[in-house]
């Protein structure tokens, strides 16, 4: 059997790959850039891409991106001809009517939903005149969820193919501090590792990845279509003891509240075990797995109780048992042996576990109820509202239920309602080779509960977002957002009571240094953070009421989303596209549907309905489709063209339920989940030259904030150079003097030489760099512009599109000019002072020969601290020096800032006379 599904998997994969393989020169991704600012947990991603048409006719480009589930997209425009097609988002009938309009005027529409274990789809296209570019522009906006103690940003990148000017910038500022950052996924992996810089500066942190072309192709999951995989940033912000983090802005506020210095809370937890005939096979021999582990998790304060249950119900033992060795080695023996079988009875399971708890109250203690089943309740009440009912009698309120639906064949809205009913949630476990993990990752999740009956008040707050939890683990955060009433700052006081250990706990401005924000943040991001809470907790209540109630819940919802644009299940956007387009209709897709897996060999591979069981939700090399896009070519410019496309989605394990749609390309039918759409539609353009405006203009490039004063020796300029540190303890510095030139880089292997002239103006940095490849190449950026020199040819070039020649590529951006040389990328910010440019280089991407040499090839410094007061000295292998409490500038990032450092001689900091770094010669 496993053999077939390979089989069928290959033929799948060549299936789907042969196309664009022969597709490759129709059409080129110039550009990928994304970008993503996050402040106070709140990430701002924008994708850019731009694509050329090579063909001499016109094409068909399709956009297709993946974006975090959790994310509402609140911008989307295309840039093409000099035009801006600009999304608007609209109430979901007004795009529908305004589809219907398109549909019968001889336009077509087409649904794009899909989601994935974490991400879910965007996709749209547009036709592209011969020769013509288009640039896609998406903004989507998340707020950062901490799990496991840490806050992750996931970035998703499949371009489809190897793009020469693809970068990932991200930008995250905490005022408290960041405590650790770390970057992980798929895109980490191999020789892409070394196209990732990370630069952390306390409050703020920079995460650049700049792979080059070739590099895109080495990843665990990458090939000759380039990248395909995650990169995930992981960091963690600083704590105090205190009411925790509270940003203030503009007449709104947020309040982060995660205490980490609390005694943990015994705790009764019941797992209550779907052992039904669905759950035979792999998924029980994985629940089983997750129990053992779990199990083993539980502390000797700790009671638990573990029922399994088909349409009957098993217990190990009748009450709530202490979590001793001996125990916890029956229950784990008594999990062993779960056979599966029979018919469903969540009523019975549920209403047991709820018993079991409220027979065994117990004195300080947090009581946890965790359901897992795979399926829909077929035996006992099989009514849901009925059984929901029950169970929110029987728990009254008093516990959370955690409700875990293994697999797609679960009504998961069933479950999440009655998650949310019982102050808990849903969660969804996929079906994959990992689910032992995902059960086991969930239970850590709530494995430590720190506080009970936690209640938010704000003193002076209005619209306040959800305020009462009914318990708060480690690991979790609890974010509430308000505004302020009349923006009366006086006045706002934030209070926290809950239950600690073993009494009650009071957290206020008194006891704590409570961080508030004086720093500028984006006048509206605080707003904004309450917006997206307000939305989605709108939606979670919507779930839970009915009627008019429900109608006015929806209502709040709708609103906020149109005023702040967010695409959510009840808003559409509309967007303008060329006269005659097709019109897109795009859906924010609801939780549980299945992934499409259009344009790959999954497509084919799951339509054996034998496939997805292990690898329907994994992103390898067939996982489904990220950054992709693909022209299909149309007979001479006819914008509409057809050709049936089947679009298959498949249930697990459940081929009858398979919904197939049909529909003619360029008519793409709306036979998808009726969720909320984004629409594609004509609308007047507005004029704007974004190529034109994207680079160089004067508000772009970035202003240098803190100035420091230079020791200025033998009256001339003088330049601070930072010599970072591995860990976090603060740079070394040293000056260097004089108008010299320096040498930056040498990689004997390319015989590559990278040399820089201090500016003699002002004390920023180089005012002419000079790159010297093998061959008689030759660039040289200065003030005058960026040439290249090829033997007798001289070319100036200039932005925006790349020059590539032989193995070196330049693409200048507004602020910084990017040089892909050989092996390595050099980005050459370009930073002002005083009113004049200089230019700083950071290297990129290593040399993966450790030959190289240079200021941009110098080794993480490595001292130790001695205190000698009133002096200080760094000791440096046995040598100590003297070394004096300063600062400079870190011009390796997009705005430089201000570091503490050690300073000491050049000599000493280079473990080398400095005169080794001069050349005279550019
Ligand atoms: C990324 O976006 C932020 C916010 O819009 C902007 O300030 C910054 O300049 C952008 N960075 C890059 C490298 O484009
Ligand atoms: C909470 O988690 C942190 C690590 O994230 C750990 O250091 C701490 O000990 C945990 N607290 C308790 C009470 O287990
Ligand atoms: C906020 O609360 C005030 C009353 O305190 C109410 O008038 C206003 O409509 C609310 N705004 C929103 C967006 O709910
Ligand atoms: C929150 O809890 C407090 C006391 O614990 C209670 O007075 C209040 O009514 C609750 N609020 C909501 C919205 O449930
Ligand atoms: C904070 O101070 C108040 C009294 O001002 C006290 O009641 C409360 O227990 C303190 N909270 C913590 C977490 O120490
Ligand atoms: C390139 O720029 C220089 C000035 O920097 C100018 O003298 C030269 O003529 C230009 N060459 C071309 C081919 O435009
Ligand atoms: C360096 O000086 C600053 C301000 O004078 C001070 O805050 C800081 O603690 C000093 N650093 C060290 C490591 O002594």
């Amino acid at each position: 059997m496993g053999r077939t599904v390979l089989q069928l998997t290959i033929l799948g994969l060549l299936l789907a790959s042969a196309p664009t393989l022969t597709k490759k020169e129709d059409w080129d991704i110039y550009s990928f850039h994304i970008n993503s600012t996050v402040t106070s947990r709140y990430a701002t991603t924008v994708i850019t891409s731009r694509v050329v048409n090579r063909m001499d006719e016109s094409k068909e480009i399709e956009f297709h991106v993946q974006i975090p589930k959790n994310a509402f997209i609140s911008k989307f425009r295309m840039f093409m001809d000099d035009q801006v097609y600009d999304g608007v988002v609209k109430t979901k009938e007004q795009a529908q009517q305004q589809y219907t309009e398109a549909v019968s005027s001889g336009q077509s529409a087409g649904i794009v939903s899909s989601v994935g274990r974490t991400l879910e789809e965007f996709k749209t296209s547009v036709t592209v005149a011969a020769h013509k570019k288009v640039t896609f522009e998406l903004t989507y906006e998340e707020l950062l969820k901490r799990t496991h103690g840490k806050y992750e940003l996931q970035i998703h990148a499949r371009p489809m193919q190897p793009v020469k000017d693809f970068k990932i910038d991200v930008y995250i500022h905490e005022n408290s501090g960041i405590s650790f950052i770390d970057v992980k996924g798929g895109l980490s992996t191999k020789d892409l590792a070394n196209a990732i810089t990370k630069t952390v500066l306390d409050k703020q942190a920079w995460v650049y990845f700049y792979p080059t072309a070739d590099q895109q192709k080495t990843c665990d999951s990458c090939g000759e279509h380039g990248m395909n995989g995650d990169l995930i940033i992981a960091y963690e912000v600083k704590r105090d003891s205190g009411i925790g983090d509270l940003k203030k802005s503009d007449g709104y506020f947020v309040h982060h509240f995660a205490p980490t210095d609390l005694q943990r809370i015994p705790k009764n937890v019941v797992f209550v075990i779907d052992q039904s005939g669905s759950m035979r096979g792999i998924k029980i021999e994985q629940t089983k797995t997750a129990l053992g582990h779990i199990l083993n998790d539980l502390e000797e304060d700790d009671f638990f109780g573990l029922i399994t249950f088909d349409h009957d119900i098993f217990h190990w033992k009748q009450e709530l048992v202490q979590a001793t060795s001996d125990n916890l080695q029956g229950a784990k023996n008594f999990a062993e042996n779960i056979q599966s079988r029979g018919s469903t009875n969540i009523n019975a399971a549920v209403l047991e576990g709820a018993r079991i708890l409220n027979a065994n109250p117990r004195e300080g203690s947090a009581s946890i109820l965790i359901l897992l089943t795979d399926g829909d309740p077929t035996s006992g009440v099989t009514n849901q509202k009925q059984i929901q009912s029950n169970i929110r009698k029987a728990i009254a309120g008093k516990f959370p239920l955690y409700c875990l639906g293994f697999g797609f064949d679960v009504n998961f809205e069933f479950l999440e309602k009655m998650s949310l009913q019982n102050s808990g949630v849903a969660r969804r476990i996929y079906q994959d080779s990992d689910a032992d993990l995902q059960l086991k990752g969930f239970y850590e999740e709530v494995a430590i509960p720190l506080l009970t009956e936690v209640t938010m008040i704000y003193i002076g707050g209005t619209n306040l977002t959800q305020t009462n939890f009914s318990q708060y683990y480690n690991g979790s955060e609890i974010v509430v957002a308000g505004e302020i009433t009349d923006n009366n700052i006086e006045t706002f006081t934030p209070q926290v009571v809950a239950i600690s250990k073993d009494r009650k706990v009071v957290f206020s401005q008194t006891n704590t240094s409570m961080v508030t924000s004086t720093e500028t943040v984006s006048v509206d991001l605080i707003q904004r953070v309450w917006a997206y809470l307000t939305v989605k907790q709108l939606l979670e209540k919507e779930l839970l009421l009915s009627g008019s109630e429900q109608e006015k819940v929806k209502k709040e919802a709708l609103d906020l989303s149109l005023k702040y644009n967010f695409v959510t299940p009840h808003t559409s956007m509309v967007v303008t596209k060329p006269q005659g387009e097709s019109t897109d209709v795009l859906n924010k897709p609801k939780e549980g549907e299945v992934p499409q897996l259009k344009h790959t060999g999954r497509r084919i591979a799951g339509a054996s309905g034998t496939h997805l069981q292990t690898s329907g939700q994994r992103m390898g090399p067939l996982g489904f489709p990220g950054f992709r896009y693909f022209s299909s070519g149309h007979p001479q410019g006819d914008p509409v063209h057809h050709g049936l496309q089947v679009h298959h989605s498949f249930s697990a394990g459940n081929p009858q339920r398979d919904r197939v749609h049909h529909g003619f390309r360029g008519k793409k039918l709306k036979l998808l989940e009726p969720s909320s759409n984004i629409l594609l539609t004509a609308q007047a353009p507005m004029l704007m030259d974004f190529l034109m405006t994207d680079y160089s203009a004067p508000e772009f490039l970035p202003t240098v904030r803190p100035t420091m004063t230079m020791g200025s020796t033998f009256g001339s300029i003088s330049h601070r150079f930072l010599l970072k540190t591995e860990s976090q303890s603060p740079s070394l510095c040293f000056d260097v003097s004089g108008a010299v030139i320096l040498k930056l880089l040498h990689h004997p292997s390319r015989d590559l030489f990278v040399n820089g002239e201090l500016d003699s103006i002002t004390n920023g940095g180089f005012q002419k760099i000079v790159i010297h490849l093998k061959t008689d190449q030759h660039i040289e950026i200065d003030s005058q512009g960026i040439k290249v020199k090829d033997g007798q040819m001289v070319i100036n070039y200039t932005a925006p599109d790349p020059l590539s020649d032989g193995s070196m590529t330049i693409i200048k951006r507004n602020n910084e000019i990017d040089i892909e040389a050989e092996d390595i990328r050099i980005v050459i910010l370009i930073h002002i002072k005083d009113g004049m440019e200089f230019y700083w280089p950071v290297l990129r991407r290593r040399p993966s020969a450790g030959d190289t040499e240079g200021l941009l090839a110098l080794k993480p410094a490595m001292y130790n601290e001695v205190q000698e007061n009133p002096i200080t000295k760094v000791k440096m292998g046995d040598e100590e020096i003297e070394a004096i409490n300063s600062t400079a500038v870190d011009y390796s990032v997009g705005s430089p800032v201000s570091v503490p450092c050690w300073l000491i001689s050049a000599d000493d900091a280079l473990q080398k006379s400095l005169n080794d770094f001069f050349v005279t010669k550019l």
